[in-house]
């Protein structure tokens, strides 16, 4: 058993030597007709000249590990694709620091595809895969993250209360442009109130976040009272659409002597 492990640990300890050295082994003159055939269409992040300059390569890709100047490695990456650049990542607390491919333009855009991307790097990776697919290439449509019709991302939850007591009410919606939510108030015998009113009793507060294109509304009811009870439905609403969730408020009677 244990010579088996010894050989085990030999064989692995010789091949990532062979690794090793293959990576840092000195170029050779360039031979282009050596050089493995690596078609565009299966980099991501485009293609790129290996370490020595003469064979296209697959380029690595945004957040995949990269050669820093700064950063001593023993191991040879290729070079960061098209709009990448190699940086040190700030946030390797304690480990060993570490240096990544990082997009050079971070703004979320909307693609011709109607998606909205992270940024210009995930845009130009989904173009390419359109490419591999022989659908449309995708442009850049607009710098700002596509319009979409509202959604509820966190929905109002029943709730039940002595009377006196206070309830909020709490429902998240995403959309872009950012919704506008109102809360719908209706009783039993089906009357309906629209609110924000002036009730100061019953009041809504709204809130950007806790996302971006993240609105987050609560109705407050203070003091609650019997002819409180009934449906609350969140609306939210914007140019493209109107969505909207229901909970139910129940007032349990206080067992006052
Ligand atoms: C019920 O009312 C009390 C007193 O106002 C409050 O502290 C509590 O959070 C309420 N419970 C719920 C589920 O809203």
């Amino acid at each position: 058993m244990a010579t088996r492990c010894l050989f085990t640990l030999l064989t692995l300890t010789f091949v990532y030597s062979a690794i090793l050295a293959q990576q840092t082994k000195p170029c050779e003159p360039c031979d282009p007709s050596k050089c493995p055939l690596t078609s565009d269409k299966e980099c991501l992040a485009g293609l790129t000249l290996d370490r020595c300059g003469c064979c296209q390569v697959c380029a690595q890709r945004e957040s995949e590990l990269c050669n820093h100047p700064d950063i001593p490695a023993s191991k040879q990456y290729e070079a960061c694709g098209e709009n990448l650049q190699c940086k040190i990542r700030a946030d390797t607390r304690g480990a060993p620091r570490e240096a990544r491919c990082e997009c050079n333009d971070q703004v979320e855009m909307c693609g011709s595809d109607g998606k909205t991307y992270r940024n210009y790097c995930h845009l130009m990776e989904s173009s390419r895969l359109a490419k591999i697919e022989q659908k449309p290439l995708i442009k850049v449509f607009k710098r700002k993250p596509c319009d979409s019709a509202p959604e509820i991302t966190l929905p109002p939850v029943s709730v039940s209360n002595k009377t006196g007591s206070n309830v909020f009410l709490t429902c998240e919606a995403a959309g872009v442009p950012l919704p506008v939510v109102e809360w719908v108030y209706t009783a039993p015998n089906g009357k309906q109130i629209v609110y924000p009113t002036d009730d100061d009793r019953i009041s809504t507060l709204v809130r950007g976040g806790p996302n971006a294109h993240v609105l987050t509304s609560w109705l407050q009811i203070q003091s609650l009272q019997n002819n409180d009870q009934g449906s609350y439905t969140c609306v939210a609403s914007n140019a493209l659409g109107k969505v909207e969730r229901s909970c139910t408020v129940s007032v349990e009677t206080s067992r006052e002597l």
